[in-house]
């Protein structure tokens, strides 16, 4: 449904919105100020927040840029194209708003709205909004933004050497065909833009990285065949970084692997090693203490039998606690089951089994599907919880703890906040590495390592609030 049109149930056509009046005479952002009043006056509630944030951009960019008329010009299509990217970044942008967008720039600016329409597409594809995304998700609006503006009806892009070619991006019936494979590979290999005639035309244009062909775009055409390679110009020009962060994602991606699966062995073995270890040591302990009970049992007098067997009974209860909490911890250590196991319910059972253990009153929100995570993003985000949880046990006196797990379209926010007396977080690092002790420089570490920024707000008195975000690398479903 379309976010900049809301018309009590029926889209109003863009053609059909009311003139845009811009003042003739130049006072301040002028035309900015009135594209932004025609958007904000006919959104949908939902829609405003994005309206807001790119006027503020553009708004800056106008002073920027010299408060002139020009300056103008320039931040009312900087405002235009981030509202197109913003909206379109949350799946929040259809034909309608991409129509209405592009009317309100050529208003706004009196302009034809062919120019309009290039200006926009040029501003939005290179827009923060939209590049900040998995590159894969980048990729595709940048291109449906081409069927939304209606240049192409359908679009693909190709990646891939010699004759293996994968359609990285499919927008549209038919766009995977036997033709569009072909007119890409001939694109890809001649290294320049092609038409093929016969029945409506598909265009192609190649991305280059540096200055060697590694992608290329095949469109059926829907707009004059000049507008058309324009357009696909620009695409061609915004999916360079876009695929050059695809490949250094996969390239860090595989050295992630490399290095959580070494961190993680590395704690299979001391998982291994308890059990092995120290979880036989507690099982022979009871045995000699059940024995030991056995063997002097019948030496004491009767009037002290029952309080030894109750010290005995005691005993042997503190040693199956010990068991049990040893398991526990050799189990925790075990990454296989993070893995195979779905992410909300072993979080769940962690959540559930910290309450048991603490006493203190914990709460876990997941929103979203955290089935998207690769394993290494899984692996951390149990980690870091799991840390997080014993830190809040051992140290902050709280009574409530809440942790929430959060999808978002461009990263993974987790926080935990508890109600504890708090830190002084600074020295209190430094004092705990010192003693070797590395529980939060450790889940530092695991966030950076995959890319994400990580935070520990907290004070004396309280509360503690720890945040962490990992970038998307696998858009979720919506
Ligand atoms: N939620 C919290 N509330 C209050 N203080 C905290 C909290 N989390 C951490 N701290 C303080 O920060 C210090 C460092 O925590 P960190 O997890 O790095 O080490 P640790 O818990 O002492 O040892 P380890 O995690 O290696 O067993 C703690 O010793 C404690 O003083
Ligand atoms: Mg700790």
């Amino acid at each position: 449904m379309a976010a900049l049109a809301r018309t009590g149930g029926v889209t109003r056509r863009a053609d059909a919105r009311p003139q845009l009046v811009v003042p003739t005479t130049h006072e301040g952002a002028a035309r900015l100020e009135a594209a932004h009043r025609t958007l904000l006056s006919d959104a949908e509630r939902r829609a405003e927040p994005f309206l807001k944030t790119a006027y503020r951009f553009a708004t800056a960019a106008y002073r920027g840029s010299g408060s002139t008329d020009a300056a103008d010009r320039v931040a009312t299509g900087l405002y235009v194209g981030n509202v197109v990217a913003s909206l379109a970044a949350e799946g929040e942008l259809d034909a309608v708003d991409a129509q209405i967008a592009v009317a309100t720039l050529a208003q706004a600016r009196g302009e034809p709205r062919e120019a309009a329409a290039f200006d926009l597409y040029r501003m939005a594809v290179a827009s923060p909004f939209l590049l900040e995304l998995p590159p894969l998700v980048a990729a595709e609006l940048q291109l449906k933004l081409l069927v939304q503006l209606g240049i192409a009806s359908e679009i693909s892009l190709w990646r891939g050497e010699g004759g293996n070619l994968d359609p990285f991006v499919v927008l549209g019936h038919g766009a995977e065909s036997r033709r569009a494979r072909a007119t890409a590979r001939a694109a890809l290999r001649r290294g320049g833009t092609l038409s093929l005639v016969g029945g409506r035309a598909l265009r192609s244009v190649v991305v280059r990285r540096f200055t060697e062909p590694c992608a290329a775009i095949v469109a059926r055409v829907q707009a004059p065949v000049d507008r058309v390679d324009a357009f696909l110009t620009v695409a061609a020009q915004a999916l360079t970084p876009v695929l050059e962060r695809e490949l250094l994602l996969e390239r860090s991606a595989e050295r992630e692997r490399i290095l959580v699966s070494a961190g993680e062995q590395r704690l299979m073995r001391i998982g291994f090693d308890l059990h092995d270890g120290a979880i036989q040591d507690v099982l022979a302990l009871g045995a000699d203490i059940t024995h030991l009970r056995d063997q002097i049992y019948p030496f004491i007098v009767d009037s002290h039998r029952d309080r030894a067997a109750g010290r005995f009974d005691d005993l042997l209860a503190r040693v199956v606690e010990l068991d049990r909490q040893l398991r526990e911890l050799s189990r925790s250590l075990e990454s296989r089951s993070i893995v195979s196991r779905p992410l909300g319910e072993i979080l769940h059972r962690e959540v559930d089994a910290f309450i048991e253990r603490s006493g203190i009153d914990a709460t876990l929100e997941i929103r979203g599907d955290p089935e998207s995570l690769t394993s290494a993003q899984r692996i951390a985000v149990y980690r870091a919880i799991q840390e997080s949880l014993s830190n809040v046990k051992e140290h902050s006196g709280a009574s409530t703890v809440e942790i929430r797990l959060r999808m978002r379209r461009s990263s993974i926010e987790v926080r935990v906040v508890d109600d504890g007396q708090g830190f002084e977080v600074g020295r209190a690092l430094a004092r705990a590495a010192q003693r070797g002790r590395l529980g939060i420089v450790g889940i530092g570490e695991r966030v950076r390592m995959l890319g994400g920024s990580f935070e520990i707000d907290s004070a004396p008195g309280g509360p503690t609030m720890l945040t962490f975000a990992l970038p998307r690398v696998v858009p979720d479903d919506r």
